[in-house]
């Protein structure tokens, strides 16, 4: 949470930083603001606003900053004090001429505020932030350079931490830190100048040859380039620059009016790209060459525990059906969130796969340190390469699925699915679980949905239809069974994240056991019914709602005329094979969502009290 933007060289710092705070506003959009060391000299001028962007462009309009080619930017998602010009970063000690912007929770920010506060320190907002920049306005004080003011500053805080920081006492420099899971801290090398930000998103139209800052390194940039240390003084081991292949032109709009549609019709080709990046039909072989030391790991285990958070846990609760059903092997999901707490019993013998499409997020990390800690080998599903997942699992899939903008996910989750399967077949592949010919269909299979999904997104018949029926509902049910199960969850998610209706995923078989009560003609209900959801038991809880006066939009497999007809509505999918039916029934499910959002009027790339990355607990 919080986008962070730091830039020194030879251009001006104000448009490149502004341009980046655009790029991270998926991060948070409570406040944005920068702050830029005059070439003339003096204190750093700082500029902050409450509200997106454009405010802090207005007030930037109204009163210009003076060229800069030294400055940092940060877009806030607020965790202490409300969102407000005063609690917008850059964030000033008592003296002024030190400046940070962060991304985190100072634990112990209210201890620190108090002994500052008796050491004369006067606060001027109401964050945990402001804390750090005055215990490194004491660091530099007492003769410390900003690096060894940073490091000093970092032992005194609890928490996880993303810092960077600038101070007038050294023009041109920029020192950053990253302790914990508080987010990444990513360096961009460019021709004479050097960026630091959360996401490579605001790098990519500067460079692509980036390093990311491990868990208590710092980072001091001048426009010559980077060294590093850990927080222990000493310089940090292996920091070497990596080429990334992600295209900056996906970071655009292109002709669409949000990210989010750009993403929804991306999927095609992001389905494809990860299916070339994972396997080849020609001869059927699977390519996932990231493995690493988790490797044969995957012919020893006795199960598999996949984790992740929203979006990312319902992928896995997809990948966790093909674990058992295509490789044997039992398998169970888990809430990273809850299972880091639960003391959970595992070891060598566990299979730990993580989905996560930034590699960042917080629970997700804490719950693979928690499995490290255990003994249990991992795999990470990421859209990030060189994330904090990716680095701590002992092994990855990557997806492929581009840079995703819009808050809430569309192509990550059809792309983790697709790499769950991957790996599933690997594990059924490497255990003899599974023939060649079989292997081979499969790998046929996937390789058919990019274009099954493109035909998909060429018609939204029904969906505008049924959108305007639920503009003006209040709360909508969306049951599934099997792997329709997390698809139904994923639905509702959508749903409720991006048009603020109240929506509830649910079993269908539990249904009986509480939520039909809830049954009336004002509460409609989404219904999976594909060919392979178990569709005789959906008929019969189609049938349950119906008696009920309840309203049933249906999912239905093309040509299923008999639930086509039970329904009141129906939106059909094409036939696929069983277990890819969750990559095409979602499909509808992500525009239903999209044009319910849309007709209610609602901000569908930013939707509110939301970010992208979550990187606090
Ligand atoms: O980056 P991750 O995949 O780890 O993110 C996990 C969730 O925060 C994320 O999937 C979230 O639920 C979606 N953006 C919602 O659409």
């Amino acid at each position: 949470m919080c986008g962070i933007i730091a830039y020194t060289g030879s251009r001006q710092a104000a448009p490149i930083l502004l341009a980046g705070l655009r790029d991270l506003e998926y991060r948070g959009y409570d406040s944005a603001g920068v702050a830029l060391l005059p070439e003339s000299g003096g204190e750093p001028a700082v500029a902050k606003r409450r509200g997106k962007i454009a405010e802090l462009d207005a007030a930037i309009g109204a009163e210009p900053l003076p060229p800069a080619r030294t400055g940092i930017g940060h877009t806030r998602w607020a965790t202490h004090g409300a969102p407000s010009d005063a609690n917008a970063h850059p964030h000033t000690g008592s003296g002024n001429d030190v400046v940070i912007v962060h991304n985190g929770i100072v634990e112990n920010y209210a201890a620190l505020r108090a002994e500052l506060s008796e050491r004369g320190h006067a606060f001027e907002s109401e964050t945990d932030t402001e804390t750090i920049a005055h215990l490194l306005e004491e660091a530099l004080d007492s003769g410390n350079d900003l690096l060894a003011a940073m490091r000093e500053t970092c032992a005194r805080l609890a928490g996880s931490q993303a810092i960077v920081a600038l101070t007038s006492r050294e023009p041109g420099v920029a020192v950053g830190a990253r302790i914990g899971h508080a987010g990444a801290v990513v360096v961009g090398y460019g021709e004479g100048e050097m960026l630091l930000s959360s996401d490579l998103a605001a790098l990519l139209p500067h460079t692509r040859d980036v390093a990311f800052l491990a868990d208590r390194q710092l980072v001091r940039i001048d426009e010559r380039g980077a060294t590093y240390e850990t927080l222990d003084g000493s310089a940090a081991a292996e920091v070497e620059p990596r080429t990334v292949s992600l295209d900056p032109a996906s970071a655009d709009k292109g002709a669409y009016d949000t990210y989010m549609l750009k993403e929804i019709m991306e999927q095609p080709a992001a389905l494809a790209d990860t299916f070339g990046g994972l396997m080849t039909v020609e001869p059927a072989r699977l390519t996932l060459d990231d493995l690493g030391e988790a490797r044969p790991w995957l012919e020893r285990v006795e199960r598999v525990l996949l984790v992740g958070m929203g979006t990312s846990l319902h992928a896995a609760m997809v990948g966790r059906w093909y674990f058992e059903q295509i490789a044997r092997l039992p398998a169970d999901t888990d809430n990273a969130s809850e299972f880091r707490y639960r003391e959970p019993v595992l070891g060598p013998e566990t299979l730990v796969v993580s989905v996560s499409q930034s590699g960042e997020t917080v629970d997700v990390l804490e719950a693979m340190n928690v499995a490290r800690a255990s003994g249990a080998p991992q795999i990470t599903i990421c859209n990030t390469p060189g994330s904090q997942t990716t680095r701590v699992a002992d092994g990855a899939v990557h997806t492929y699925a581009g840079l995703e903008r819009g808050v809430a996910s569309s192509k990550t989750f059809t792309t983790s699915i697709a790499a769950l399967f991957a790996l599933a077949l690997e594990t059924a592949r490497v255990r003899g679980r599974i023939s060649d010919d079989e292997l081979a269909r499969h790998v046929r299979d996937l390789a058919a949905m990019p274009e099954i999904v493109g035909r998909q997104l060429e018609s939204f018949d029904g969906i505008a239809k049924a959108a305007d029926r639920f503009r003006t509902t209040q709360h909508i049910l969306f049951l599934g069974r099997g792997p329709a199960l997390p698809i139904a969850l994923e639905g509702a998610l959508k749903m409720k994240e991006l048009s603020y209706v109240h929506a509830e995923g649910y079993a269908a078989g539990e249904m009986k056991h509480g939520p039909i009560a809830l049954i009336d003609p004002t509460f409609p209900t989404v219904a999976l019914a594909g060919q392979h959801a178990l569709r005789s038991k959906i008929v019969s809880n189609i049938e349950q709602i119906r008696a009920r006066d309840g309203e049933v939009l249906a999912i239905v497999t093309e040509g299923d005329d008999e639930l086509i007809a039970l329904a009141n509505e129906a939106l059909t999918v094409p036939p696929v094979p069983a277990l890819l039916e969750p990559l095409a029934a979602i499909v509808p499910l992500q525009v239903l969502a999209y044009a319910t959002a849309d007709a209610r009027g609602c901000d569908i790339d930013q939707p509110r009290n939301l970010a992208k990355t979550v990187t606090v607990e």
